[in-house]
């Protein structure tokens, strides 16, 4: 986290026989929210493996945007990849959650 900035990176893992049942989404729908009420977070960034389908779908579907790629970032293991930068701003996921909660209508 970078207080001065209001930003922040997530990072994020769950075992293996946990996949495919929607609890990261509900995770990180959770953190986002606290992140950007209680932390007045600006923007949340996420650094993935351009290869890896399932944490970049993940990301998406919390409205996450690509925002750039930066080429042989990462050397692990004798191992060389990419870093596709991704990123959520505020304002974006205020839209985005009040579209999916909509304040009840005044009667
Ligand atoms: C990245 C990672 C956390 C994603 O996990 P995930 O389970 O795919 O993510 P989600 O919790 O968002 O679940 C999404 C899936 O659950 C399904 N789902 C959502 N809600 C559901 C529910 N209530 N019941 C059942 N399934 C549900 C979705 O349809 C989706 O499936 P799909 O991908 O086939 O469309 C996981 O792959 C992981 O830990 N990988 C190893 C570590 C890693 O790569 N971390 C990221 C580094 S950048």
């Amino acid at each position: 986290m970078d207080p001065r900035s209001r930003r922040a990176e997530i990072g994020y893992s769950l075992a293996a026989e946990a996949w495919g049942q929607g609890y990261m989404n509900e995770a990180l729908t959770a953190l986002l929210d606290r992140g950007f009420s209680e932390f007045a977070l600006n923007r949340v960034e996420a650094d993935v493996d351009p290869r890896n389908t399932a944490s970049i779908k993940c990301l998406a579907r919390l409205g996450f945007a690509l925002e750039g790629l930066l080429r042989q970032r990462w050397i692990v293991g004798g191992e060389v990849s990419d870093s596709a930068i991704y990123g959520l701003l505020r304002d974006e996921w205020v839209a985005r959650r009040s579209a999916s909660n909509p304040e009840p209508s005044a009667r």
